[in-house]
């Protein structure tokens, strides 16, 4: 449902070029860690348009990379100027793929962030597998940053698919299956809608 122009530019409309305040968040308690043993890698995973590789990447002391399933989202991230920055340092990777099938070797990122992207995979087996092939590119001790949603007061009659809905026990299961530690899941409120926050170790 997500590979058309049409979800690129709906998706675009309704964030636009702002950064999601938790992955700023995140972001800011996490720097520390992340950055002490120089340039970290981070992988905005199912990152459309790229609001949130932008962001960390304007702050120049990351290696971004950005994938979507959907090459129209990318598109407009590309034109962003930051893609085309002399800075090496502001510098944006694009790749196109399936986040299930990473195109990447095994062990090569410090930090995944994966922001409501899980609930739209098909099935809780696809979930499975997605964090599986997570697991497989971070590096040992990398850490993910996801947000899923746990259900929606009114679900929106845009969809053609209701999203995949996790209770805590069903999500806490699935990333321990993966192999990931557990370092905190927390829920948040977002309007109409409740978000599970999950941050999770190699
Ligand atoms: C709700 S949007 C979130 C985009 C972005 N993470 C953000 O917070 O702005 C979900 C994104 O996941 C992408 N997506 C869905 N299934 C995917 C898959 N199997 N592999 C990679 N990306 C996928 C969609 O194309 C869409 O851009």
């Amino acid at each position: 449902m997500w590979i058309s122009r049409e979800t690129a530019e709906d998706w675009f409309r309704y964030k636009g070029w702002k950064p999601s305040t938790s992955l700023i968040g995140w972001e800011k308690r996490n720097r520390y860690l992340l950055v002490k043993n120089g340039m970290a890698k981070i992988l905005d995973d199912g990152g459309a348009h790229g609001r949130n590789a932008i962001y960390l990447a304007s702050l120049g002391i990351y290696d971004v990379y950005l994938t979507d399933v959907n090459v129209y989202s990318l598109k407009m991230g590309k034109e962003k100027v930051l893609d085309k920055s002399k800075d090496k340092k502001k510098r944006i990777e694009i790749i196109q793929s399936d986040s299930k099938y990473h195109p990447f070797q095994n062990e090569v990122f410090d930090a995944i962030i994966s922001h409501s992207l899980t609930h739209w995979l098909n099935n809780l087996e696809e979930v499975y597998q997605y964090l599986l092939d997570c697991y497989r590119i971070l590096r040992p001790q990398g850490i993910l940053f996801g947000m899923t949603f746990k259900e929606w007061r009114k679900v929106s009659e845009k969809f053609s698919r209701y999203p995949i809905f996790v209770n805590k026990e069903t999500l806490k299961e699935l990333i321990e299956k993966s192999g990931f530690d557990i370092v905190k899941i927390y829920e948040e409120v977002k309007g109409n809608k409740i978000a599970w926050f999950f941050e999770i170790k190699k």
